[in-house]
């Protein structure tokens, strides 16, 4: 017995110390005073379902003065219930006694101090505390206990619920944490507007089905947001992040688009668009006429009426109708048809602001072409104090500059201007205003007083092509630049 013993001890440091665990964390102690606790083993396990495990076992004995009979694994699943699953005994050998276990339960060494085993193919069933217990002589019992824990991954998903706007607050996203173990925890970001609310089952394994509902009164404009559904579990590294766009259903809502008030007696291809916001998209879309079946002047395409040529079959009032699936909605415009062009006092707000946008075109031209006519200026300028502050411009002749050289450079620009006829009409005078601000900034460079004569210049120079090289004063700073785009070398190095 003793030279067993002693055997056994020998062979104590060459067994491994420690086998790789398949679990995240293993918290090891020693689980109480060394003096005191004589079976060491591992204080917490954890393990996942398939996997497997090694429970630690060794006999410390410092003096080497007890003796040791037998050893056993006990597995307490719950409280009070003790199964038996290994045995070693030095002369009688290895015994598994629990069927639950056998053909998964190995010693991994021979030996009555390290009866450390493994246990394969593991269950969620196998979770519990394991006790590894040495009979003794002459202290009696000793043990040590591992508490194993199982885990499991949850199967995570998220979904959207499609869902028809209106009043009541519905469910529109679900997500799901199914058999974790721990249980899983959900959020919902970002929480506009909504609740939710939280379910959890357990499964026979010990695992948990955790749920949630996203709600809230769906409206047209919740249709394709974005809640996020986020799960937190234990055996994930990182939180399960998943994106649902709500997908929220309405009956369309229908506007007509197109009318100018200027429907007058011999106009062409004048449109109206009906225009339906709808999900899902619309079925039908379908144009009425007050006054009867549509003439023969007008073609219908889709949500597009065009009347190819006005006349008094249009004086009426047109009905667009759209459907889908959850209703139909119409609108309708009375179009009067004048027996002569509306002047501009009457502009529609869409053509005022097409107005204004010609408007600015032109400003823009303006600016363009009186920067141009400016560093003309400077460029030919004769006297050598570039710097100086430039000479006052006269309001007038400002003007006067202003509307001449507009000619040349603003005619591509102001082309689309010949539907839109009226509206750069007033707008046409503001240049006048900023062009003052914009020339005197401009004129921060010097500019003689002098215009008259440098109008042909102008023109040569914007027919050169040479726009806008010289719109802002900071190009003084880079008189490189301008001398690589073929400019006078000799008007950027004054400025130096
Ligand atoms: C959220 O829940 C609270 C209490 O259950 C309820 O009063 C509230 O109306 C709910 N809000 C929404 C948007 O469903
Ligand atoms: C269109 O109808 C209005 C009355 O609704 C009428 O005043 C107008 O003269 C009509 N226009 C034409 C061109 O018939």
């Amino acid at each position: 017995m003793f030279r067993m013993a002693r055997d056994y001890a020998a062979r104590w440091p060459l067994s491994p110390m420690r086998n790789t665990w398949l679990v995240a964390v293993a918290i090891i102690l020693i689980t109480q005073d060394i003096g005191a606790q004589k079976v060491r083993v591992d204080d917490k396990l954890e393990a996942y379902p398939t996997e497997s495990v090694d429970l630690h076992c060794e006999f410390i004995d410092g003096g080497g003065k007890t003796k040791l009979t037998q050893v056993s694994w006990i597995w307490e699943p719950v409280d009070g219930q003790r199964d038996n699953i290994a045995v070693y005994h030095p002369i009688y050998g290895q015994s598994f006694p629990n069927l639950a276990f056998k053909d998964r339960v190995v010693f991994l060494h021979n030996s009555l101090e390290n009866p450390s085993i493994k246990i394969s193919n593991l269950r969620m069933s196998d979770a519990g505390r394991y006790t590894c217990e040495y009979a003794t002589y002459p202290s009696g019992n000793e043990q040590g206990t591992t508490t194993l824990t199982m885990l499991a991954k949850p199967k995570n998903s998220a979904t959207v619920v499609t869902v028809q706007a209106g009043t009541k607050s519905v469910v529109v996203a679900q997500c799901e944490a199914v058999e974790g173990k721990p249980a899983a925890t959900i959020k919902w970001l970002p929480p506009f507007g909504g609740n939710h609310s939280m379910s959890t089952t357990n499964g026979p394994d010990g695992t948990v089905t955790v749920r949630s509902e996203y709600r809230l009164v769906p409206t047209p404009a919740d249709n394709g947001r974005e809640v996020t559904c986020m799960i937190d579990q234990r055996t994930q590294d990182r939180p399960w992040v998943y994106p649902v766009k709500l997908s929220v259903e309405y009956p369309p809502s229908v506007s007509i688009e197109g009318y100018d008030n200027n429907w007058y007696v011999g106009r062409s291809d004048v449109v109206l668009l009906c225009l339906a916001n709808a999900n899902p998209a619309p079925t039908t879309i379908t144009w009425t006429m007050a006054s009867g079946p549509l003439p023969d002047t007008v073609e219908v395409d889709g949500n597009k009426l065009t009347v190819r040529k006005v006349d008094d079959t249009v004086n009426t009032t047109f009905t667009c109708e759209v459907k889908n699936k959850h209703g139909a909605s119409s609108h309708q415009i009375t179009t009067v048809v004048i027996e002569k062009k509306r002047v501009i006092t009457s502009a529609p707000p869409t053509g005022a602001v097409i107005g204004g946008i010609l408007g600015a075109l032109v400003i823009i031209g303006i600016i363009v072409a009186a920067v141009f006519f400016i560093h003309k200026y400077h460029e030919d300028g004769e006297g050598p104090p570039k710097h100086k502050p430039p000479p006052p411009m006269k309001a007038g002749s400002s003007t006067e500059m202003l509307n001449k050289p507009s000619g040349p450079p603003t005619t591509a620009e102001t082309a689309p201007l010949s539907p839109g006829e009226v509206y750069y009409e007033p707008t046409g005078a503001e240049p006048v205003t900023n062009l003052d601000d914009e020339a005197t900034g401009a004129l921060n460079g010097g500019a003689p007083p002098v215009f008259d004569d440098n109008i042909n210049e102008l023109k040569d120079h914007a027919a050169d092509g040479h726009h806008g090289n010289d719109l802002d004063s900071s190009n003084q700073e880079a008189p490189a630049a301008n001398i690589a785009r073929g400019e006078s070398f000799v008007s950027p190095a004054m400025y130096v």
